[in-house]
């Protein structure tokens, strides 16, 4: 006999809906782009700052989102996709995850005030900019997960899960 994770009937609270098509988003892909939406403004707040203290304690923030993140496209997004979504393009995103790791911990050997910090955040940024448009445009990463036969919401129900998971174990190894 087999237990059957199937449910009768799927009730979301709040509806989420792509702004340009007002079609909901599956659950998956509305974690992903949040997590997208909260870095991007983390890396425009921290053109503001002044203080070494709030630069460093902002880009630890943002490392921290950016590895859980990746791991988690890596762990769940990418490797199910694989099938749905094009070859290249997943491949080129785990090369783009590969660089923007590499950036990350060049920085982290650094403190703010050093030379190029400020310059490595700012291009950290830009390339993080690069790699959210080629998984959200139209055709991209996202819109061909959304057109393949995968359960989203069960997905993005597995990361939300294993976002905690992560959070709670990189976050205790932050190294400020
Ligand atoms: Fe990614
Ligand atoms: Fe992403």
């Amino acid at each position: 006999m087999a237990t059957s994770a199937k449910s009768s009937s799927t009730k979301s609270a709040k509806p989420r809906r792509t702004r340009r098509t007002g079609r909901r988003d599956p659950l998956a892909i509305t974690l992903l782009k949040a997590d997208h939406r909260e870095v991007e403004g983390w890396f425009d707040e921290y053109e503001q700052l002044e203080a070494d203290s709030e630069k460093l304690a902002l880009f630890n923030k943002i490392a921290l989102a950016l590895k859980v993140h990746t791991q988690i496209e890596e762990e769940i997004l990418y490797p199910e996709e694989r099938g749905e979504v094009e070859d290249d393009m997943l491949d080129e995103a785990y090369v783009e995850h590969d660089g923007a790791k590499k950036l990350i911990a060049e920085i982290e050997a650094m403190k703010p005030g050093d030379e190029y910090y400020d310059a490595k955040v700012k291009v950290l940024g830009e390339y993080i900019k690069h790699h959210v448009k080629e998984e959200e445009q139209p055709g991209g990463i996202f819109a061909q997960a959304k057109k393949g036969d995968e359960d989203l919401e069960a997905m993005g129900k597995r990361m939300k899960a294993r976002k905690e998971e992560l959070m709670a174990e990189l976050g205790g190894k932050q190294p400020n």
